[in-house]
């Protein structure tokens, strides 16, 4: 029979990319939770209504790539193709005190053609602000997103930013664009030249060699801002400028959501493929919530592609912590009972360990240890199960010499206490003691709970 394969466009996680996944999102929420952004989990599936009056019904996230479907109650439903909606439709519903400040972590859905660094199942992180129409909020916003590119170690980032207006001014200059638009149609691509009325603004957005030619002349909306709009972006990009966060302006960036006035920003990474290189972006919307029926309550945001992340990060060789493997590996040839006792113990203990199963021959437990990355494993035959004892192996010598020292300290104080620190020392001077430690180590046996001491405190700042 056929194996089953994830669905085109998706992918599997597993270790240590969903690990390097895991560190991503923890080093995110650290960086946003220090500004009071608070995780808020929304559906994976909403209200069509929510993504077509929120992201637009011209845009391309709803007309071509919303996973929209009927449910069997006859609703109609779409996976999220984005969080913004989602937040500001949770806050609209909840009413939360502003200014209210999330931030998000989840998957998000795109039916688009599959490539490198492009999905139709892709993780996002973010955050909405909802509340404050200040620029210094805008200012906070960005700073955020860079930060925390930043802090990843990633390099050769363009941050790119462009004010779309309000309803006060780019009316006119959606007018003036449209003019403009009109009179070179025939020259657009094939689907603008039937669709540029609908919303003029697209085309700016076009990817295709056509309308990037035709983009070159168009009117810009920075000569169209209305004195509001003006200041707001001239506050922004002084503070950016006085913080040394470069930026380029860019006069045709509208993004592809149909939600966004004012500010909008992209963050390109030049290490990625051109048509897949943003690995963040977002911007001012200060008319969804009233588009989504509440009240008037501005916001802005950002969301960023952890699958582009870390592929920029792979791309600069940028290795990010994975979970380190078990330092501890136990195996039992008794049976598994006393392996089963040991990892309790030693995971109580807070030593990360793992074991072999099934009862198989020593050899294959051995091979097994050897593969999970261990450090140390410990053996139990039938005769230490008896003595209550274990045998060490060391797996990656590295450390030996430390981990003798505690085990003398663990048979001193064993010793001291009348237990069965005798095995170690029986009356002998300091190198007899190491040498017989040195003998034990390599292949004979020694007493459980010495084990345990010795490996806690070898492991303890390891
Ligand atoms: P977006 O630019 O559509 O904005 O997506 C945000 C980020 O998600 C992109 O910069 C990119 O890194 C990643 N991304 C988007 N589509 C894909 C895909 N098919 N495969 C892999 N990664 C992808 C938004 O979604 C807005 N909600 C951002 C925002 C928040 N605006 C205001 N607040």
């Amino acid at each position: 029979m056929e194996l089953f394969r994830s669905p085109s466009g998706t992918r599997d996680w597993l270790p240590p990319d969903s690990e390097r996944m895991a560190y991503l999102i923890s080093a995110f929420a650290a960086q946003v939770e220090l500004a009071n952004y608070r995780l808020v989990l929304s559906p994976m599936f909403e209200d069509s209504g929510v993504f077509v009056r929120g992201v637009g019904d011209e845009s391309e996230v709803v007309t071509k790539e919303m996973y929209d479907f009927t449910d069997k109650g006859g609703r109609s439903l779409a996976l999220r193709p984005e969080g913004t909606a989602s937040v500001v439709r949770a806050f609209l519903q909840h009413n939360p005190p502003v200014p209210f400040k999330a931030w998000y972590v989840g998957p998000s859905f795109r039916y688009e053609r599959p490539q490198a660094g492009r999905y139709r199942q892709h993780h996002q992180v973010g955050i909405e602000a909802l509340g404050p129409k200040d620029p210094y909020l805008d200012f906070e916003v960005i700073s955020m997103l860079m930060n925390w590119f930043f802090s990843l170690g990633l390099r050769d980032l363009v941050l790119k930013l462009n004010s779309l207006g309000d309803d006060n001014c780019r009316p006119p200059y959606v007018r003036e664009l449209s003019s403009y638009l009109e009179k070179n149609q025939n020259l657009l691509c094939v689907e603008h030249q039937q669709r540029w009325q609908v919303n003029p603004l697209r085309v700016l957005d076009c990817k295709k060699e056509e309308c990037i030619a035709v983009k070159e002349n168009a009117p810009k909306i920075k000569n169209s801002l209305c004195p509001e709009c003006s200041m707001h972006f001239e506050t922004l990009l002084s503070c950016l400028d006085e913080h040394k966060i470069d930026y380029v302006l860019d006069d045709y960036l509208v993004r592809g959501l149909d939600y966004y006035t004012r500010t909008t920003f992209e963050v390109a990474c030049a290490s990625l493929e051109s048509s897949q290189n943003a690995i963040g972006g977002g911007g001012r919307y200060d008319n969804l919530a009233k588009a989504l029926g509440g009240n008037d309550t501005p916001g802005i945001g950002f969301a960023s592609g952890l699958e582009r992340v870390l592929l920029a990060c792979e791309t600069q060789g940028i290795l990010l912590p994975a979970v380190p493997s078990p330092k501890v590996f136990l195996a039992d040839i008794t049976g598994g009972g006393k392996a089963a006792h040991m990892i309790h113990v030693l995971r109580t203990l807070g030593i990360a360990c793992d074991r072999a199963f099934d009862n198989r021959s020593l050899k294959s437990q051995l091979r097994q240890a050897d593969k999970s990355g261990a450090i140390l494993a410990i053996v139990v035959g039938e005769k230490e199960k008896e003595a209550n004892c274990v045998q060490l192996k060391w797996l990656f010598p590295g450390d030996k010499d430390r981990f003798i020292q505690l085990l003398t300290v663990a048979a001193d104080s064993s010793r001291d206490a009348g237990t069965n620190g005798r095995i170690f020392s029986p009356e002998s001077d300091e190198p007899e003691k190491r040498d017989i430690i040195e003998r034990y180590r390599l292949s004979d046996v020694l007493p459980e709970d010495l084990a345990y001491s010795a490996i806690k405190e070898f492991f303890r700042n390891a």
